[in-house]
């Protein structure tokens, strides 16, 4: 501790005695001191003003206080559960879960530190393999209003402000936004505290760029809003299709080719993300990402919606067409 700090602290904790709430300090001198001796003092006892919420006890030496519960502490204070939710926590009526009411070593009064105060009463959050860092940090109370809030869960923001607070959210104006954003929630596809998945996904999503075949555990995110068929099913289950040919089939499950043999065999299964940018896009149409990328490199990828189909200028291949009532005989659709 600092020399100064040091002295003044003895100091105070000699003198409080005699300044303390006449007749308390008399027979409690010792508690006072250690009430004196945390970092953070109350400010009721700072004017030795015990009587605000002690009444005295007389010859049966017990604990009497002026009021119950929290309204000992609204006597000073604004109600903090003025918010439409309020934290199950405050409506029991006990400040003093949280907060100490002389004085704690603590911020704000705090019994214990958040996260450990929180973890008294709810499960850690960060047990899963990825964890936010906006959590492991500890600060609960970035995302939380420990006492009342108007929004769900006590959040301090709505979705999507609260994560915009230190994400880059797609943004509206500028691109084409993922329908699945439209109601800003993100939560509908990542955790906010931790998860299984990498990218804090609530289910798995593969994004390797050439999985090395296909099934639908590879992508159960999407296939929780969208049906599998526009991958496994026939032409009419999606709009990417050339003529009678899914094409979501041929890029995701690999193109069926005969080999030598005659035998048809699947070519190289490819990941969703190496087309769709899960968020929002500037391209005109259907969430497809500016960039592909082979290895660190990065190819522009153009797209244009047609009437009836569209094309692709990518770096993979040469630009392609694909119409699905006058099919591109390239695509043998
Ligand atoms: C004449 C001495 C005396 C005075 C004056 C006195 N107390 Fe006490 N008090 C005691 C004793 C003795 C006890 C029982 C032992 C203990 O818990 O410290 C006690 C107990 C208490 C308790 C209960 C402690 C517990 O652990 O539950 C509180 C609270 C308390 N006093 C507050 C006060 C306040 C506030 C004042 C001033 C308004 C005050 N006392 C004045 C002697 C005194
Ligand atoms: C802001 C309100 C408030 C003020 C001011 C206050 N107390 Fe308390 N005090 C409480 C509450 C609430 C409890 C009960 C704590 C609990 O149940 O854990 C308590 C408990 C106590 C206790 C018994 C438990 C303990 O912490 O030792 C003592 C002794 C005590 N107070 C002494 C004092 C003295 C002496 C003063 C003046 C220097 C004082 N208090 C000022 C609210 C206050
Ligand atoms: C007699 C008036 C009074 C009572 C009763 C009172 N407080 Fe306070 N409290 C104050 C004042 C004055 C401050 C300092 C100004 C402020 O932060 O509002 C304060 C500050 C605080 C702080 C902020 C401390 C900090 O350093 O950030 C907390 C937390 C707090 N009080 C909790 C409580 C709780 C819990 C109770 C009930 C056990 C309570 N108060 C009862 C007057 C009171
Ligand atoms: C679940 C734990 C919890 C409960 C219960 C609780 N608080 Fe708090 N309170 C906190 C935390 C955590 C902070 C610090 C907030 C921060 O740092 O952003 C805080 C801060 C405060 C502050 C200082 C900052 C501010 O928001 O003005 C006051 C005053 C306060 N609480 C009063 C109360 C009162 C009065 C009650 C009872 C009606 C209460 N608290 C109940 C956890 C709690
Ligand atoms: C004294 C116990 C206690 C402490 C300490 C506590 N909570 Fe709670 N909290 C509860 C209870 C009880 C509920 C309601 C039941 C539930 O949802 O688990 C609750 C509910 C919640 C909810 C859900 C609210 C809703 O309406 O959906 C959130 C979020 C929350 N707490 C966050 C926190 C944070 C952050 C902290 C630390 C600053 C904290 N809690 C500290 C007891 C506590
Ligand atoms: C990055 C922001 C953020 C941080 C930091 C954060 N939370 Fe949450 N928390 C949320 C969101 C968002 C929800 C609502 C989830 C939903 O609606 O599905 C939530 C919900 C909760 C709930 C309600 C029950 C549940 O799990 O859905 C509790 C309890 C909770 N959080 C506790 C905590 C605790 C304890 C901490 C600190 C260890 C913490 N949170 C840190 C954003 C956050
Ligand atoms: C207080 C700041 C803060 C808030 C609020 C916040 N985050 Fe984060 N988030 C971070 C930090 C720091 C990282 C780690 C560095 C990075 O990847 O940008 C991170 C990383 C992430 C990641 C990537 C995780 C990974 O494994 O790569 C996702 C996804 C994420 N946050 C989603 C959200 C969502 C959804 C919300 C709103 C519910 C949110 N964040 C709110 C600070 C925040
Ligand atoms: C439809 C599902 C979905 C929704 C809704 C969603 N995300 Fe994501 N998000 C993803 C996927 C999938 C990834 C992983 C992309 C990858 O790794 O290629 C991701 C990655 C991220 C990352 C990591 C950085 C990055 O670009 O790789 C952040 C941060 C993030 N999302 C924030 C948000 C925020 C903030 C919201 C709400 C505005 C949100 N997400 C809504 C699916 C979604
Ligand atoms: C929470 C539900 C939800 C999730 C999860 C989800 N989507 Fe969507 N998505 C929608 C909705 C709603 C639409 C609007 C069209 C519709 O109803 O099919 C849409 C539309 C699309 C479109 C067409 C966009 C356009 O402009 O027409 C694509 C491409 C798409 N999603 C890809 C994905 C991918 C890839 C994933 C997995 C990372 C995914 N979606 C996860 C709800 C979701
Ligand atoms: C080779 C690029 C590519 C891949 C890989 C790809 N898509 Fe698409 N997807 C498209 C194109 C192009 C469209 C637009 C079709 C149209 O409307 O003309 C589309 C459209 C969609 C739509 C809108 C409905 C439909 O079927 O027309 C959804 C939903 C969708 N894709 C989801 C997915 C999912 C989920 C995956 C991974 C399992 C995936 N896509 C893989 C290019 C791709």
């Amino acid at each position: 501790m600092n020399k100064i700090l040091f002295t003044v602290t003895i100091l105070l904790a000699l003198v409080s005695p005699a300044l303390a709430g006449d007749q308390c300090a008399e027979c409690h001198e010792e508690r006072i001191g250690e009430i004196r001796a945390k970092k953070v003092i109350h400010s009721a006892i700072e004017d030795d003003a015990c009587e605000d919420c002690h009444e005295s006890h007389g010859d049966d030496e017990r604990l009497v206080l002026v009021e119950e519960g929290s309204a000992l502490c609204l006597q000073c204070h604004d109600d903090p559960a003025e918010g439409k939710v309020v934290h199950e926590a405050v409506t029991d009526g006990d400040c003093i879960d949280c907060h100490d009411p002389h004085s704690s070593d603590k911020a704000s009064l705090l019994v214990d530190a958040v996260p450990e105060l929180c973890l008294q009463c709810h499960d850690d959050p960060t047990e899963g393999k990825v964890v936010h860092e906006a959590v492991s940090d500890g600060s609960c109370t970035d995302c939380h209003n420990p006492h009342s809030s108007d929004q769900g869960a006590l959040l301090t923001e709505g979705m999507p402000d609260l994560c915009s607070q230190c994400h880059d959210v797609p943004d509206e104006m500028n691109s084409l936004t993922h329908t699945a954003l439209s109601d800003g929630e993100c939560t509908d596809c990542h955790d906010p505290h931790s998860t299984e998945f990498s990218k804090l996904l609530i289910d798995k999503y593969e994004t390797t760029r050439f999985p090395g075949g296909f099934s639908e555990e590879m992508y159960p995110l999407c296939f929780q809003c969208h049906e599998s068929s526009l991958v496994t099913g026939g032409p009419e289950d999606t709009n990417f299709r050339n003529g009678s040919k899914n094409l979501h089939n041929v890029h995701v499950m690999g193109a069926l080719k005969p080999n030598r043999y005659g035998i048809a065999k699947r070519g190289k299964a490819r990941s969703c993300s190496i087309c769709h940018s899960p968020h929002g896009t500037t391209q005109p149409f259907s969430l497809i990402s500016k960039y592909v990328h082979k290895g660190i490199i990065f190819l522009t990828m153009t797209y244009t919606p047609s009437e009836d189909g569209g094309n692709c200028t990518v770096g993979c291949h040469k630009p392609q067409d694909y119409n699905r009532t006058a099919p591109d005989p390239r695509q043998g659709g």
